[in-house]
């Protein structure tokens, strides 16, 4: 039974807050993961994930797009207020959704404020270097704390040709610097870095003041992030080579779904323990009686609830 004593109790938390997580440059490194749902947030939460994220990936892993970009600022605040439910100590940053943020930067303020209004976000997350940095200054201005995303851009993904690996010439490792160093100078807290050579995302790393979260950009960043379904191991349609699967939760899915389809097939589920009591009715009519089960004595603390 999962829980933080073990028996679904609870005890306060404290939050995970941008202030600490600029403060984690060059320390303890920042494990961030996305998250979609309230359970899912609430066991990313209590595996100890110090950030999670509601990625516009949600468009491809939740609704089965190729691509992020039909995903809308709404669908985004209504998964944001359920994974804010279930996180209690990580901190809970929001994507900005492909054409939320780069019109204008009075549409990107308008935009980043209801994500923390209706989407009960923390911070907010959005794609771009020097040409959307005067965005992220008007939002931070706003009060509003901004985590930058460099290298592969999925929303550029149409541009660039591809989910395809970023910064490998000289020029375009240029461009990624002064990217990064733009979105860092207009006030940014983090900036992710992705899938870029391990050798570039070094020298970000070392060229900011604020800390990096890499995926697919090598081990020497301040922190890394894994969408939660390559993490662990249900999404197979794009498995991109830094995506560790740290557990098959996908096979287990299937093969539990197997065992309960055989055992409804073979009116082995429910058995007695998952019955409740029967009620008597054919025995007190002195009817002949039906096959017995053994009592079930308990409902369910959930059940009681509802
Ligand atoms: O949308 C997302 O999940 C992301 C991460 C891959 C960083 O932006």
């Amino acid at each position: 039974m999962y829980g933080p004593q073990g028996n679904g109790a609870t005890r306060p938390v404290r939050k995970v807050t941008v202030p600490e997580i600029r403060g984690r440059k060059g320390g303890a490194p920042i494990a961030m993961v996305t998250a979609y749902d309230y359970t899912m947030a609430r066991l990313l939460d209590e595996g100890g994930a110090d950030v999670l994220l509601v990625g516009d990936s949600l468009g491809m892993v939740i609704q089965g797009h190729q691509t992020t970009l039909p995903v809308t600022l709404e669908e985004i605040c209504y998964h944001g207020r359920a994974v804010a439910r279930g996180a209690r100590r990580a901190h809970v940053v929001g994507d900005m959704p492909f054409m939320s943020y780069q019109v204008s930067a009075t549409q990107a303020v308008e935009n980043a404020g209801k994500l923390l209004k209706e989407g009960a976000f923390e911070s907010v997350k959005l794609e771009g270097g020097e040409e959307i940095a005067e965005h992220v200054r008007r939002i931070v201005a706003a009060g509003i704390p901004v985590m930058g995303h460099v290298g592969l851009t999925p929303q550029s993904v149409h541009a660039m040709g591809g989910f395809k690996v970023q910064a490998k010439s000289d020029e375009a490792i240029e461009r990624l610097l002064e990217g990064a160093r733009a979105i860092e100078e207009a006030g940014a807290y983090a900036i992710v870095l992705e899938a870029i050579p391990p050798d570039v995302a070094a020298e970000v790393t070392a060229a900011l003041s604020i800390p990096t979260i890499g995926i697919g950009a090598g081990p020497r960043c301040d922190g890394q992030v894994l969408v939660c379904y390559d993490l662990l191991g249900m999404y197979p349609e794009l498995q991109p080579k830094f995506a560790k699967r740290f557990a098959e939760v996908g096979e287990q899915i299937i093969k539990a779904t197997r065992e309960y389809v055989s055992e409804v097939n073979e009116h082995t589920f429910p058995g007695p323990e998952h019955s409740f009591k029967e009620s008597g009715r054919r025995e007190r009519n002195s009817a002949p009686s039906l096959p017995q089960v053994a009592p079930a004595d308990e409902i369910p603390p959930h059940w009681q609830t509802h």
